[in-house]
């Protein structure tokens, strides 16, 4: 695989398909995240968990320097004793998201201010509307979906906020965030639209970043 360099204020997102597709496997995993992947009791979760810690190990270590077992990714929960929170690098001034879905894992890495990236196959989910929906938004659940969701994941707050607490522009205006329930926010995050292929939506966010390059790529 070929992994282009990055520049500051640069993101990769890294595109691959847990279910049907060619992944990196569970050797490259380190006890922790094997000790993860074994615990899914489904296929396609374990599939999707691997593919996507495989992933980041391979990426982030070519452009560390560093052999992909040996990244020292941290994954502490501030709530639990569990290793399942937001990844970080060792490396100042490197930041990281994954999301998983369906047969779609995306992996960001960039020399930017804080990730976030968020991937959802379409499905029917009207009795969701309540939960991700805020005043005066309506149109494609999803889209409003994985902006929210992508800028919750690069505060780190992931679903402690709740999405209807921000609003983000409608699914076929250009993406920002409107309002959120920190003031300071919708000034220092962008977004931007990414490209899952059909029966899906993804969005990345990147906060203190605003001239934003992003270079989608396929793993394998
Ligand atoms: C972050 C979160 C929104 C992702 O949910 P999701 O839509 O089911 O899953 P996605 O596939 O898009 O993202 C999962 C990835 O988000 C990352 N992640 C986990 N917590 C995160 C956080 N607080 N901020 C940013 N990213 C986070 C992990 O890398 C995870 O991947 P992994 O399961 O392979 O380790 C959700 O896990 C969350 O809100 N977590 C924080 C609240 C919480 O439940 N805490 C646990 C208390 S014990």
């Amino acid at each position: 695989m070929l992994i282009p360099r990055l520049h500051p204020g640069e993101c990769q997102v890294w595109w691959a398909r847990p279910l049907t597709g060619a992944g990196p496997d569970a050797a490259l995993l380190d006890p922790i995240e094997r000790g993860r992947a074994e615990s899914y009791r489904r296929d396609a979760d374990r599939a999707r968990f691997t593919v996507a810690a495989g992933l980041l190990r391979l990426v982030a270590g070519a452009h560390l320097g560093v052999e992909p077992r040996a990244v020292e990714i941290n994954r502490a929960c501030p709530d639990c004793d569990r290793p399942h929170g937001r990844p970080t690098l060792p490396a100042d001034g490197w930041e990281c998201s994954i999301s998983h879905s369906g047969d779609r894992v995306a992996v960001a890495i960039g020399r930017t201010g804080p990730l976030g990236v968020d991937v959802e196959e379409v499905s029917d989910h009207p009795d969701l509307a309540p939960m991700v929906l805020g005043p005066g938004e309506s149109g494609d659940l999803v889209t409003y979906w994985v902006r929210k969701e992508a800028v919750l994941k690069a505060t780190g707050e992931g679903l402690r906020v709740g999405l209807t607490e921000i609003l983000v522009s409608p699914p076929d205006a250009v993406p920002a965030l409107v309002r959120a329930h920190r003031a300071d926010l919708p000034a220092r995050t962008t977004l931007r639209t990414l490209s899952p292929g059909d029966g899906y939506r993804a969005c990345l966010a990147a906060l203190d970043t605003p001239g934003l390059a992003v270079t989608e790529l396929q793993a394998g």
